[in-house]
């Protein structure tokens, strides 16, 4: 790609350089001119992040753009950076898992004055009227399906109860981590008013239940204290998980304080280790969100942009991120346990069977 030029264009012709666009397009030198796009994911310390950005990059490939994609390991400045040298490099557009939703009005700033256009993919970017389209999944409907699973599990319906439950929550810095919980929230909470579900910690503000950096050992922690405080000759039923990693550190903790009849304890995205983890029975449940689709979504929503065209949107109400409503493609979340993840998650193909021997 002639950088400079398109550079040039950018900068001085504003809108009309975006206007000048094809996936690939001859470059004076006759040399390899296909665009970039700039592809930031948060850490890949989470197998799903990992499949994103394989599948975005292969999904951007074979419409004949160049990628470049990076990892943040989790730290919001590093992102940052990330995305000023992307900006710099003069990508076409910018696909963003955001660590913290509110650290990138700087660089999205840059890029709004190269006429460099923003995807916010899975999380929404807030405070900023630099982010174009949003391509996620029906992030209430995660909890949804997370508080469902438990008061199908747990037959709240016909049992008197009381179950006792601890709920765990997300990154204060992701805006899905309110989604998911108040989606879960809205199952739950009536079942804890009428006293069928009791929350011995007492623990069902966002703030006291979040985990910082979605990291499991934080979890883990937690679940230790709660257990050492409030479960002393008691046990816990019911634990919400919004996440695989979460869900995985609660039940480490559960396990080493001689849990042999684990509790509910749901999760998200479909992890292999807790695929293996709900086989084993020491896992009740995830949510799998085919992050095949996500990229697709991603994918052709830069290119209509890029060929001049509005992409394809089917939410234009549920996320406002604090400047402007973000018109959305949203996808379903569909709820895996053990009698289903053989048909949802391996004959899908996203997942091999031998990887969860
Ligand atoms: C994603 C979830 C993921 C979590 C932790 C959220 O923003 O939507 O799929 O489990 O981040 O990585």
């Amino acid at each position: 790609m002639n950088v400079n030029r398109r550079h040039l264009l950018a900068g001085t012709a504003g809108a009309a350089a975006v206007a000048l666009t094809a996936s690939a397009c001859a470059s004076e030198d006759g040399g390899d001119s296909a665009k970039t796009i700039g592809v930031a994911m948060p850490t890949k310390t989470s197998e799903r992040w990992i499949f994103d950005g394989d599948n975005l990059k292969k999904a951007f490939e074979d419409e004949g753009y160049k990628v470049t994609l990076q990892y943040a390991n989790d730290v919001p400045d590093d992102q940052v950076a990330q995305l000023e040298t992307m900006v710099s490099q003069n990508v076409a557009a910018l696909v963003v898992a955001a660590i913290d939703n509110k650290s990138l009005n700087g660089p999205l700033a840059q890029a709004k004055e190269a006429d460099i256009p923003v995807i916010a993919y899975d999380r929404l970017i807030l405070d900023t009227p630099n982010v174009d389209y949003y391509a996620s999944f029906d992030n209430i409907q995660v909890g949804t399906l997370q508080g469902e699973y438990i008061v199908t599990a747990l037959d709240l319906e016909n049992q008197a109860g009381p179950f006792n439950i601890e709920l765990f929550a997300g990154a204060l810095t992701d805006n899905n981590t309110p989604y998911f919980f108040n989606g879960a929230w809205a199952v739950l909470e009536p079942y804890i008013a009428e006293g069928k579900l009791v929350v011995k910690s007492g623990e069902v503000e966002l703030e006291q239940i979040a985990t910082e950096n979605w990291d499991g050992a934080i979890a883990q922690d937690r679940m230790d204290n709660l257990l050492s405080t409030h479960y002393k000759g008691e046990q816990v039923h019911a634990v919400l998980a919004p996440y695989d990693g979460i869900s995985r550190g609660i039940v480490s903790s559960l396990e080493s304080n001689n849990y042999t009849t684990l509790p509910v304890v749901t999760g998200q995205d479909a992890e292999i280790e807790s695929l293996k983890y709900i086989i084993a029975g020491r896992q009740t449940s995830t949510v799998f969100k085919d992050t095949r689709d996500l990229a697709t979504t991603a994918v052709e929503m830069v290119v209509a942009l890029l060929d001049g065209k509005k992409p394809e949107v089917n939410d234009e109400e549920t996320y406002d991120n604090g400047d402007h409503v973000i018109p959305a493609f949203l996808l379903t979340p569909v709820s895996v346990d053990v009698d289903n993840y053989q048909e949802v998650v391996v004959d899908s193909g996203y997942v091999d069977a031998a990887d969860l021997q």
